[in-house]
């Protein structure tokens, strides 16, 4: 080996989210005032958030608009030049991009978007993002937080669920690992049918930052949840009984799944109606040499709900339909 180890383009880390909300102040109010989470930057009808130990500017967007879809799903680059390293990656498949310039997002620098290929997600690759302090009276004396901890105590944001129509999920699934440096670390197939009914992958050593599931309406585009993680399982069953108490709408969990071993409670933002997963614990993956774990139909359910109520990723079973994600149009931020 000689010069400089240069291993390409990485993604380091699922970075944020932004949310179309048909409300703003219901939604400040539940991510902000309820799940404790800081309003880092309000601007007009856009308010950037982030969780107590997230030191980035942002990780959560929300933007008041007529049509509550999922606005982007973003991913931060490694490196600064991973993001035209990425470019040109997408460009040689033909893929269309569009070029955001710094600040598109406040406090964020040049970012590329493009729909993710089997899946029709809005993707956003991104590097710089400024670290702004807390103003003084939220700030921590632990220089690792960013702010005090406060509400129900979110960390960051964890991981994204999205879906897929079944006939384009192999596609979108592989096309992530390919192309994104997704690791798959869970998965299960459809009986009888090499077809991806889910998988969970990871960048981190975290057992997913990012799931894509079969959706059951055969949609694609589809945001199933965006978690965020809470330090112990202990938090989740304070979050359950403080939500309760504002009936706040939850109707999964608190409970455990198998797949992961993580707490989850899943909870509806009363402003815009997106599905939140508050999650907790989970395991690790150090082993380089890791073998993804199937976990056949049989036992699906089960690997989603170890213990605690049902979740509706399973075809057939209950709850709503997910939420859609916006097309891709340079001007698809707009309120
Ligand atoms: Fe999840």
């Amino acid at each position: 080996m000689s010069g400089t180890y240069d291993p390409g383009p990485q993604i380091a880390q699922v970075g944020g989210i932004n949310l179309g909300t048909k409300n703003l102040e219901s939604s400040l109010w539940f991510f902000r005032d309820v799940l404790g989470m800081e309003e880092v930057l309000r601007d007009g009808q856009t308010a950037y958030l982030r969780g107590y130990q997230e030191l980035v500017h942002h990780s959560l967007v929300l933007t008041e608009q007529s049509d509550a879809v999922v606005n982007s799903y973003s991913l931060r680059t490694q490196r600064p030049e991973d993001v035209e390293l990425f470019h040109q990656h997408l460009q040689r498949q033909e893929i269309d991009v569009v070029e955001l310039p710094s600040g598109r997002e406040a406090g964020r620098g040049e970012a590329i978007r493009f729909l993710l290929p089997g899946g029709d997600h809005p993707f956003e690759l991104y590097y710089d993002i400024e670290k702004p302090l807390a103003i003084e009276s939220l700030r921590s004396r632990l220089p690792s937080n960013s702010s005090r901890r406060r509400g129900l105590g979110v960390r960051r944001i964890d991981h994204f669920n999205i879906q897929t129509d079944p006939g384009r999920i192999n596609h979108a699934e592989r096309w992530v690992r390919e192309n994104l440096g997704f690791k798959r670390r869970e998965f299960a197939k459809f009986a009888d049918s090499e077809t991806i009914m889910a998988s969970w992958m990871s960048v981190t050593p975290q057992m997913h930052d990012l799931a894509i599931v079969a959706n059951s309406l055969e949609k694609s585009g589809q945001l199933h949840h965006v978690a965020f993680n809470l330090e112990n399982f202990s938090d989740s069953l304070t979050a359950a009984d403080v939500l309760r108490d504002l009936d706040v709408s939850y109707g999964t969990g608190p409970g455990k799944h198998g797949i992961g071993q993580a707490m989850y409670l899943y909870v509806h933002d009363p402003g815009s109606d997106h599905r939140v997963e508050l999650y907790s614990g989970g395991y690790l993956i150090l082993d380089p040499d890791w073998e993804a774990i199937e976990w056949k139909p049989v036992d699906f359910p089960e690997g989603l709900t170890w213990y605690g109520d049902p979740i509706d990723t399973v075809p057939g079973s209950r709850g709503r339909d997910t939420t859609n994600s916006a097309p891709l149009r340079p001007d698809s931020l707009a309120s």
